[in-house]
């Protein structure tokens, strides 16, 4: 092997390395869940974001939540017990479905990205995500869905 293989060997390695590093953490953090509706609300059991771990309990930075009457799946991301959001994924720039990675949302389309408050963080997009009241009632959060 000479140097040129060697060094593009090694390339291909690291990003197979750090590729499945980026996928493994994806999936011990990520969780999608169908959620019901009543009265133009979502219900998310506050259980989704529970990780339990030899006797610790985690909690995941975020859910994805759908709902067959949803045309978008919506991005629940938790800051703190009482703190979270809600984020419609859908792109703000020609309307095509996120792809949630941690703590940021990427269009496949055109490559937009927004962060977990649902601001713009690479174009073309130009406006924030649309965003729904969340309150948190009898261990639910409940999603508003009058906005849509
Ligand atoms: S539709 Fe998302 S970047 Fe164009």
């Amino acid at each position: 092997m000479n140097r040129k293989e060697f060094i593009k060997t090694c390339g291909f390695a690291c990003l197979g390395v750090s590729t499945l590093g980026l996928l493994m953490q994806n999936c011990t953090s990520s969780k999608m869940i169908t959620a019901q509706i009543m009265d133009d609300s979502l219900i998310v059991p506050l259980s989704n974001f529970e990780v339990s771990k030899e006797n610790e309990k985690t909690f995941r930075k975020y859910i994805v939540v759908q709902n067959e009457k949803l045309q978008y799946p919506i991005y629940v991301c938790r800051f703190s017990e009482t703190e979270y959001t809600a984020l419609y994924m859908r792109c703000t720039h020609q309307g095509a479905e996120l792809t949630a990675y941690g703590d940021k949302m990427v269009c496949s389309a055109h490559g937009s990205e927004f962060d977990n408050r649902g601001n713009v963080t690479n174009s073309p997009a130009d406006k924030p995500l649309k965003s729904f009241p969340v309150t948190i009632e009898n261990q639910n959060l409940k999603i508003s869905l009058k906005a849509l």
